[in-house]
């Protein structure tokens, strides 16, 4: 029987009441500069050293404008009825230069957590989601000891004003994304280096940090829970019964899924990512007292983010200019259907996939899929009569996804909510606006909010706990 028979054969899909209906953001993405007196950002850097390289030369200035029109944001979400928001904390606005606090800035996520509150919407408050401050990644970022003391400051503040009021920290969004992205030629996440040792010190260096933030709020009294947010991809050779296309697969899953899991669940730097940076000539600088506190990290829970699944082959040529493009291909399965406007594939059983290996592999970790969503060009096109965006394309997805998602929790998989990405449209890293990911339509010019159709869908569910197939 065909995945597409055995779904629409499905009854109502049902979900626990208790399931935590959210929706999600990050500070960069959607804040803006604001009033505060924000420090400035990798991404402020990126864009002033070379604008071009962001969609319709859009950067990080003004954004979503969440920083001045939280109050109604916040209200509009309610009215959609989401139980709990995924935002994130900037710490460049909390330590516009590194020196004290910003009192202003303080304030600020004291009035948003307790806008949340009024409304009943639970915070889940990321400390860090791709925005280091620019004097931080110039001195070499995660890899830096000065960096990591510096960010513990920032997390003891947050922990100190803002964990009455949080439901759930998690340290990190992604670590791997800004590992990759940044140092090993991916060239979309300043640096824009390729640097394999200092690729391995820095995603090394995010992985005792990690540890040290989690038994740092673990060392005080405490009423929110802490954790990470990792994306998982599954991962598929191209051809099965190929001993190169599984041997690529296998050096993907390593570095992609692997490393940080390994790292920041289990708490340990494994042989396999050992030796896949000892192939690109990098060693592990960590001492062992570092493998230590590694080794004690206990998170609460794990967010879990799912967009596509990864299909890989042996590399066509063995030897290129990239160390990395020896490993492993990504490659592209024609028959897969495909998000044109993000060149993602879509393939909803694959949460399927993630949710069952995180249940095999860390039994009884609670765990929630905190993004997951479809982001789409020229939204515009799809206006109902009455001028609404009749985004039936993201329902659909979301809708195969969920379907997915319960067949997991119904096997037993301990997944406590979903936040899908995102509440809003959203400012993207390099894309800015290009594609649309939100549940609300934002016109850039006037900054006006209008619900999507997916938002009302959206609606309905979290009332009913449940939708038709
Ligand atoms: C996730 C990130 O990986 O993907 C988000 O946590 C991001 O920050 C989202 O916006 C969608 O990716 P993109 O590149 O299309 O914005």
């Amino acid at each position: 029987m065909s995945e597409d028979v055995s779904l629409k054969s499905m009854p109502k899909i049902k979900f626990p009441n208790h399931f935590l209906w959210g929706a999600a953001t990050s500070a960069e993405q959607c804040e803006g500069r604001g009033q505060t007196g924000k420090g400035l950002t990798k991404w402020d850097l990126h864009f002033q050293s070379d604008p071009n390289q962001f969609f319709e030369k859009v950067g990080p200035e003004i954004t979503s404008d969440f920083a001045r029109r939280y109050v109604q944001d916040i209200a509009l979400w309610a009215q959609i009825g989401i139980k709990a928001v995924r935002l994130s904390f900037s710490w460049a606005r909390l330590f516009p230069d590194d020196q004290k606090p910003s009192q202003s800035a303080v304030k600020f996520y004291h009035d948003v957590l307790d806008e949340l509150a009024e409304h009943k919407i639970k915070a889940l408050m990321t400390l860090s989601h791709f925005d280091l401050p620019a004097w931080a990644v110039q001195v070499g970022g995660w890899s830096n000891s000065k960096v990591r003391a510096a960010f513990l400051n920032y997390a003891s503040l947050i922990f100190r004003e803002y964990d009455a009021k949080t439901e759930a920290f998690a340290t990190f969004c992604e670590p791997i994304v800004e590992t990759i992205c940044g140092y090993m030629g991916q060239k979309c996440h300043w640096p824009l280096a390729e640097n394999y040792q200092l690729a391995f010190n820095v995603g090394n260096g995010l992985i005792l940090l990690h540890a040290q933030t989690v038994s740092l709020f673990k060392s005080r009294p405490r009423h929110a829970k802490i954790g990470v947010v990792l994306n998982l991809s599954p991962v598929y050779p191209r051809r099965r019964d190929h001993a190169g296309d599984r041997k690529a697969a296998r050096a993907y899953e390593t570095l992609h899924n692997r490393w940080m899991l390994e790292g920041m669940v289990a708490g340990k730097i494994g042989q396999p990512i050992r030796k896949l940076f000892a192939k690109l000539g990098a060693r592990l600088e960590l001492t062992s007292q570092n493998l230590q506190t590694i080794a004690q990290v206990k998170c609460d829970y794990l967010g879990v983010n799912y967009y596509f699944p990864t299909r890989v082959r042996e590399p066509v040529r063995a030897k290129s200019k990239s160390g990395l493009s020896t490993l492993f291909e990504t490659w592209k399965k024609p028959s897969a259907r495909y998000n044109k406007s993000r060149g993602w594939e879509i393939y909803p059983r694959g949460i399927y996939r993630v949710m069952m290996r995180i249940s095999r592999e860390f039994p009884g970790l609670p765990f929630y899929i905190s993004e997951n969503g479809m982001g789409v060009a020229n939204e515009n096109l799809f206006r109902d009569k009455s001028g609404k965006i009749a985004d039936f394309y993201r329902i659909d997805f979301l809708k195969s996804h969920l379907v997915w998602i319960q067949k997991a929790l119904a096997q037993g998989a301990p997944c406590f909510g979903f936040t899908l990405w995102s509440i809003f449209d959203c400012w993207s890293w390099l894309n800015a606006y290009k594609n649309r990911y939100g549940l609300i339509e934002i016109d850039l010019p006037t900054q006006t909010r209008r619900l999507k159709q997916s938002a009302f869908w959206y609606q309905k569910i979290i009332k009913e706990g449940g939708f038709d197939v």
